[in-house]
């Protein structure tokens, strides 16, 4: 029997207990607030996890890309190569570096970047390409690699939503030049705002924590050899990041029991399911459907939250100005047409995700 759920469920939250609260307060009594020795617990911890030689932490994934752009020389005159389908800052950040961002259509199946959708898009002003790892997959980096060293472009993988997700054994964001992830509030797990850049490299490393860093390589000197900013997280953040880190395998290991329970539980809905190399994490769980704004209005009366997939960047507003070919996109288009994510987030009960899949059904079955 599914009960009614008298609580709104929402399409995401994150997962907090009193771990948080423990590690925001020692921090607030210790009064170093900004960037000290609870971010550099964190970025060690990160680094363990994903296997990064280095690991350098910014104030949100956004600037971490933008950064990662421009040490790699990214700049005016230059393309840079985004998938249609991704959250705008991909893009964005590209912008931000004056060089100029190029879409490219997506795999209709895995929702990713391919290596034939991006080898389309390369002229002779290309020098990266941005594989976007989305909504808990993962892009066939060994194609990628392949295309960027036979036309020698750099690679900066977003991996924004993509902690824990694993290609072919390896962490997402440690294949390229450059790999970022994200902690906003939305993420498998969260600091709040926070981003962290992941490189092999000792010099890029050495670059993205100086150009954070007003351009120095340490801190409390006032000689800058460089030109940088500031896009430093704080250890108020990365104290919260630390308790989520620690709870990291529970929210993967329930993330991936509530993915299994709707493809159990959803009858006669096409789910999005993973490629067998890829150890997934359903950041969202997303279906196929012929009418997602109908099944979000629906759900919404009987109060659970959905979300529209990313709208196709080749049609936003702000970048209204381009002219693209009328089949350029059919893949993320016809993704955002059809796409819809579904309550992901761990700390749903069983009951709640009962809830959701009967009311889908009943749905499709009306
Ligand atoms: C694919 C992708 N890239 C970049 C970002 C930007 O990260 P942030 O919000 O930490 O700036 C996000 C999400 O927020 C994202 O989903």
């Amino acid at each position: 029997m599914v009960k009614n759920s008298s609580k709104f469920i929402p399409q995401i939250e994150p997962w907090f207990d009193d771990d948080e609260i423990k590690e925001l307060t020692e921090v607030m009594k210790s009064t170093f607030v900004t960037e000290s020795s609870k971010t550099q617990e964190l970025e060690a911890m990160i680094a363990k996890y994903t296997g990064s030689k280095y690991v350098v932490s910014y104030m949100n994934g956004t600037m971490a890309i933008f950064a990662a752009l421009k040490t790699l020389g990214i700049g005016a005159g230059d393309e840079v190569i985004v998938p249609d389908m991704t959250f705008i800052a991909t893009a964005n950040a590209v912008i931000l570096t004056g060089a100029k961002p190029v879409f490219c259509d997506i795999d209709p199946e895995t929702l990713q970047m391919t290596r034939e959708q991006a080898e389309k898009k390369i002229t002779s002003h290309t020098k990266a390409i941005i594989p976007v790892h989305l909504y808990g997959g993962a892009v066939q980096m060994d194609e990628i690699l392949e295309l960027a060293k036979k036309h020698n472009l750099h690679v900066v993988e977003d991996a924004a939503q993509g902690i824990g997700v694993k290609l072919n054994g390896r962490h997402v964001g440690t294949f390229g030049d450059v790999g970022i992830l994200s902690f906003y509030g939305n993420k498998t797990i969260t600091m709040g705002e926070g981003g962290m850049i992941l490189t092999a490299s000792k010099e890029l490393a050495e670059e993205c924590y100086a150009f954070k860093n007003h351009g120095r390589k340490i801190k409390g000197i006032f000689t800058h050899e460089k030109i940088g900013y500031n896009f430093s997280t704080t250890d108020l953040n990365a104290a919260i990041g630390i308790a989520q880190m620690r709870k990291l395998d529970k929210v993967i290991k329930r993330k991936k029991e509530i993915m299994d329970m709707y493809k159990k539980l959803l009858k006669n809905v096409y789910l999005y399911d993973y490629p067998k190399n890829v150890d997934c994490v359903p950041w969202f769980t997303s279906i196929k459907v012929e009418n997602p704004e109908k099944l979000a209005a629906f759900m919404k009366e009987n109060n659970i939250g959905m979300r529209r997939f990313f709208y196709p960047l080749h049609l936003q507003p702000c970048y209204k100005n381009e002219v693209f070919g009328a089949d350029e996109f059919r893949n993320s288009t016809d993704a955002y047409e059809h796409g819809i994510s579904l309550p992901s987030s761990a700390t749903l009960e069983d009951e709640q995700v009962e809830f959701v899949a009967s009311k889908i059904n009943d749905f499709y079955k009306g």
